[in-house]
Protein backbone atom coordinates (compact mmCIF):
# COMPACT_ATOMS: atom_id res chain seq x y z
CA UNK A 1 0.00 0.00 0.00
CA UNK A 2 1.17 3.10 -1.28
CA UNK A 3 -0.25 6.60 -0.27
CA UNK A 4 0.83 10.22 -1.99
CA UNK A 5 -0.62 12.99 -0.03
CA UNK A 6 -1.15 16.30 -1.84
CA UNK A 7 -2.58 19.08 0.02
CA UNK A 8 -2.58 23.04 -0.48
CA UNK A 9 -5.47 25.37 -0.95
CA UNK A 10 -8.16 25.91 -3.27
CA UNK A 11 -6.83 26.91 -7.13
CA UNK A 12 -3.11 25.39 -6.41
CA UNK A 13 -3.74 22.98 -8.85
CA UNK A 14 -4.50 19.91 -6.57
CA UNK A 15 -7.33 18.08 -7.70
CA UNK A 16 -6.33 18.08 -11.34
CA UNK A 17 -2.68 17.01 -10.78
CA UNK A 18 -3.62 14.22 -8.10
CA UNK A 19 -6.39 12.75 -10.90
CA UNK A 20 -3.90 12.80 -13.55
CA UNK A 21 -0.51 11.65 -11.18
CA UNK A 22 -3.25 8.47 -9.93
CA UNK A 23 -4.07 7.49 -13.90
CA UNK A 24 -0.27 7.39 -14.44
CA UNK A 25 0.69 6.16 -10.95
CA UNK A 26 -2.49 3.36 -11.66
CA UNK A 27 -3.20 4.49 -8.70
CA UNK A 28 -6.98 4.98 -6.79
CA UNK A 29 -7.37 9.19 -6.75
CA UNK A 30 -9.49 10.35 -3.48
CA UNK A 31 -11.10 13.53 -3.38
CA UNK A 32 -11.60 14.41 0.50
CA UNK A 33 -12.82 17.89 -0.01
CA UNK A 34 -15.48 16.21 -2.34
CA UNK A 35 -16.71 14.97 0.87
CA UNK A 36 -16.71 18.07 2.77
CA UNK A 37 -18.79 19.47 0.02
CA UNK A 38 -21.02 16.36 0.19
CA UNK A 39 -21.68 17.41 3.62
CA UNK A 40 -21.94 20.71 2.87
CA UNK A 41 -24.43 20.52 0.39
CA UNK A 42 -27.23 18.04 2.09
CA UNK A 43 -26.80 20.10 5.46
CA UNK A 44 -27.65 23.33 3.45
CA UNK A 45 -30.40 21.28 1.89
CA UNK A 46 -31.91 20.03 5.07
CA UNK A 47 -32.26 23.80 6.45
CA UNK A 48 -29.73 23.68 8.87
CA UNK A 49 -27.65 25.92 10.41
CA UNK A 50 -24.07 25.14 9.04
CA UNK A 51 -22.24 25.99 12.91
CA UNK A 52 -24.50 23.80 14.42
CA UNK A 53 -21.95 20.62 14.93
CA UNK A 54 -24.56 18.08 16.70
CA UNK A 55 -26.75 18.14 13.26
CA UNK A 56 -23.97 18.56 11.04
CA UNK A 57 -22.36 15.45 12.43
CA UNK A 58 -25.68 13.69 12.25
CA UNK A 59 -25.73 14.50 8.73
CA UNK A 60 -22.14 13.13 7.85
CA UNK A 61 -22.90 10.31 9.94
CA UNK A 62 -25.48 9.15 8.07
CA UNK A 63 -25.07 10.08 3.92
CA UNK A 64 -23.89 6.97 3.61
CA UNK A 65 -20.68 9.00 0.68
CA UNK A 66 -19.32 6.99 -1.08
CA UNK A 67 -17.44 7.37 -4.72
CA UNK A 68 -17.49 4.65 -7.70
CA UNK A 69 -14.70 3.99 -9.63
CA UNK A 70 -15.09 7.20 -12.48
CA UNK A 71 -14.70 9.29 -8.71
CA UNK A 72 -18.27 10.59 -8.98
CA UNK A 73 -19.29 11.21 -5.33
CA UNK A 74 -22.51 9.42 -4.10
CA UNK A 75 -24.74 9.76 -1.01
CA UNK A 76 -26.67 6.62 -1.20
CA UNK A 77 -28.00 6.08 -4.59
CA UNK A 78 -28.10 10.43 -5.34
CA UNK A 79 -25.26 11.25 -7.51
CA UNK A 80 -23.55 14.74 -5.82
CA UNK A 81 -21.03 15.08 -7.90
CA UNK A 82 -22.58 18.19 -10.33
CA UNK A 83 -24.11 19.63 -6.84
CA UNK A 84 -20.96 19.64 -5.52
CA UNK A 85 -18.95 22.00 -7.47
CA UNK A 86 -20.67 25.18 -7.53
CA UNK A 87 -19.38 28.16 -5.34
CA UNK A 88 -22.08 28.05 -2.55
CA UNK A 89 -21.09 24.72 -2.20
CA UNK A 90 -16.95 25.15 -1.75
CA UNK A 91 -18.05 27.98 0.78
CA UNK A 92 -20.61 25.74 2.87
CA UNK A 93 -17.93 22.83 2.73
CA UNK A 94 -15.20 25.03 4.40
CA UNK A 95 -17.54 26.01 6.80
CA UNK A 96 -18.43 22.57 7.90
CA UNK A 97 -15.19 21.04 7.68
CA UNK A 98 -14.29 23.42 10.54
CA UNK A 99 -16.42 21.39 13.28
CA UNK A 100 -14.38 18.79 14.95
CA UNK A 101 -17.47 16.60 15.23
CA UNK A 102 -17.40 16.18 11.28
CA UNK A 103 -13.90 16.11 10.69
CA UNK A 104 -13.51 13.77 12.95
CA UNK A 105 -15.53 11.42 10.86
CA UNK A 106 -14.88 12.18 7.55
CA UNK A 107 -11.12 11.76 8.66
CA UNK A 108 -11.89 8.31 9.91
CA UNK A 109 -13.59 7.23 6.74
CA UNK A 110 -10.79 9.01 4.53
CA UNK A 111 -8.37 6.75 6.86
CA UNK A 112 -10.37 3.42 5.77
CA UNK A 113 -10.67 4.29 2.18
CA UNK A 114 -6.82 4.91 2.04
CA UNK A 115 -6.01 1.69 3.84
CA UNK A 116 -7.32 -0.23 0.96
CA UNK A 117 -5.14 0.41 -1.91
CA UNK A 118 -2.68 2.24 -3.26
CA UNK A 119 -3.82 6.22 -3.73
CA UNK A 120 -3.51 9.95 -4.35
CA UNK A 121 -5.26 11.33 -1.99
CA UNK A 122 -5.55 15.26 -1.67
CA UNK A 123 -6.96 17.58 0.45
CA UNK A 124 -6.03 20.27 3.51
CA UNK A 125 -4.46 17.78 6.20
CA UNK A 126 -4.05 14.54 4.76
CA UNK A 127 -0.11 14.68 5.14
CA UNK A 128 -0.46 16.41 8.74
CA UNK A 129 -3.14 14.33 9.92
CA UNK A 130 -5.28 11.95 7.39
CA UNK A 131 -1.96 10.02 6.06
CA UNK A 132 0.99 11.42 8.40
CA UNK A 133 2.66 8.27 7.39
CA UNK A 134 2.02 8.71 3.43
CA UNK A 135 5.28 7.54 1.28
CA UNK A 136 5.01 11.16 -0.52
CA UNK A 137 3.82 14.49 0.69
CA UNK A 138 3.28 17.10 -1.60
CA UNK A 139 2.40 20.59 -0.64
CA UNK A 140 1.13 23.21 -3.88
CA UNK A 141 0.74 26.39 -3.81
CA UNK A 142 0.02 29.53 -5.82
CA UNK A 143 -0.55 33.12 -5.67
CA UNK A 144 -3.56 34.43 -4.46
CA UNK A 145 -4.06 36.24 -8.07
CA UNK A 146 -3.61 33.04 -9.84
CA UNK A 147 -5.41 31.11 -7.50
CA UNK A 148 -8.46 33.20 -8.01
CA UNK A 149 -7.86 33.31 -11.62
CA UNK A 150 -8.31 29.16 -11.32
CA UNK A 151 -10.87 29.02 -9.92
CA UNK A 152 -13.07 31.58 -12.16
CA UNK A 153 -12.10 29.77 -15.12
CA UNK A 154 -13.10 26.30 -13.81
CA UNK A 155 -16.83 27.66 -12.40
CA UNK A 156 -16.82 29.26 -15.91
CA UNK A 157 -15.96 26.42 -17.72
CA UNK A 158 -18.66 24.29 -15.99
CA UNK A 159 -21.39 26.91 -16.58
CA UNK A 160 -21.36 28.80 -13.96
CA UNK A 161 -22.19 32.64 -14.04
CA UNK A 162 -20.25 34.49 -11.47
CA UNK A 163 -17.98 37.90 -11.39
CA UNK A 164 -14.50 37.36 -11.06
CA UNK A 165 -14.50 39.73 -7.75
CA UNK A 166 -16.70 37.59 -5.78
CA UNK A 167 -14.72 34.56 -6.69
CA UNK A 168 -11.73 36.25 -5.65
CA UNK A 169 -13.49 36.95 -1.84
CA UNK A 170 -14.75 33.77 -1.56
CA UNK A 171 -10.95 32.62 -2.08
CA UNK A 172 -9.53 34.92 0.72
CA UNK A 173 -12.38 34.01 2.53
CA UNK A 174 -12.01 30.36 2.30
CA UNK A 175 -8.24 30.98 2.89
CA UNK A 176 -8.63 32.95 6.12
CA UNK A 177 -10.66 29.97 7.45
CA UNK A 178 -9.32 26.75 6.30
CA UNK A 179 -5.52 28.15 7.34
CA UNK A 180 -7.47 29.56 10.90
CA UNK A 181 -9.58 27.34 12.02
CA UNK A 182 -8.88 25.42 15.59
CA UNK A 183 -8.45 21.32 14.60
CA UNK A 184 -5.90 19.98 11.49
CA UNK A 185 -5.79 23.67 9.48
CA UNK A 186 -4.09 24.07 5.99
CA UNK A 187 -0.88 23.88 6.72
CA UNK A 188 2.33 22.15 5.31
CA UNK A 189 3.62 18.68 6.99
CA UNK A 190 7.84 19.71 7.40
CA UNK A 191 8.27 16.56 5.32
CA UNK A 192 6.13 17.78 2.37
CA UNK A 193 7.88 18.70 -0.74
CA UNK A 194 6.26 22.60 -1.86
CA UNK A 195 5.76 23.32 -5.42
CA UNK A 196 4.40 26.81 -6.01
CA UNK A 197 2.68 26.33 -8.87
CA UNK A 198 2.22 30.41 -9.84
CA UNK A 199 4.23 30.08 -13.05
CA UNK A 200 3.88 26.38 -14.49
CA UNK A 201 1.80 24.76 -16.58
CA UNK A 202 -0.30 22.01 -15.53
CA UNK A 203 1.90 19.41 -17.58
CA UNK A 204 4.71 20.98 -15.61
CA UNK A 205 3.50 20.06 -11.66
CA UNK A 206 2.15 16.86 -13.20
CA UNK A 207 5.24 15.81 -14.28
CA UNK A 208 7.03 17.16 -11.19
CA UNK A 209 4.95 14.86 -8.91
CA UNK A 210 5.23 12.15 -11.01
CA UNK A 211 8.93 11.99 -10.76
CA UNK A 212 9.05 12.66 -7.24
CA UNK A 213 6.83 9.34 -6.80
CA UNK A 214 8.45 7.69 -8.85
CA UNK A 215 11.83 7.98 -6.88
CA UNK A 216 9.89 6.93 -3.54
CA UNK A 217 8.45 4.17 -5.10
CA UNK A 218 12.13 2.78 -6.60
CA UNK A 219 13.48 2.55 -2.62
O1 LIG B 1 -10.58 21.23 -2.08
P1 LIG B 1 -12.03 21.71 -2.03
O2 LIG B 1 -12.22 23.10 -2.57
O3 LIG B 1 -12.97 20.75 -2.65
O4 LIG B 1 -12.37 21.76 -0.46
C1 LIG B 1 -13.57 22.30 0.03
C2 LIG B 1 -13.42 22.68 1.50
O5 LIG B 1 -13.30 21.51 2.32
C3 LIG B 1 -12.20 23.52 1.85
O6 LIG B 1 -12.54 24.89 1.92
C4 LIG B 1 -11.74 23.04 3.19
C5 LIG B 1 -12.38 21.71 3.37
N1 LIG B 1 -11.43 20.59 3.38
C6 LIG B 1 -10.83 20.28 4.57
O7 LIG B 1 -11.05 20.98 5.56
N2 LIG B 1 -10.01 19.20 4.66
C7 LIG B 1 -9.76 18.44 3.58
N3 LIG B 1 -8.96 17.38 3.72
C8 LIG B 1 -10.34 18.76 2.33
C9 LIG B 1 -11.17 19.86 2.25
Amino acid sequence: MTVVAIDGPGGSGKSTVARRVAASLGFVYLDTGAMYRAVGVLAHEAGLDLSDEAAVAAVAATAALRFDDEGRLFAGERDLSAAIRTLAAGEAASRVSALPAVRRLLVERQRALAAGGDVVIEGRDIGTNVCPRAELKVYLTASANVRSRRRYDELTASGHEVAHDEVSRAVEERDRRDTTRAVNPLRKADDAVEIDTSELTLDEVVAAVERLARERLAR
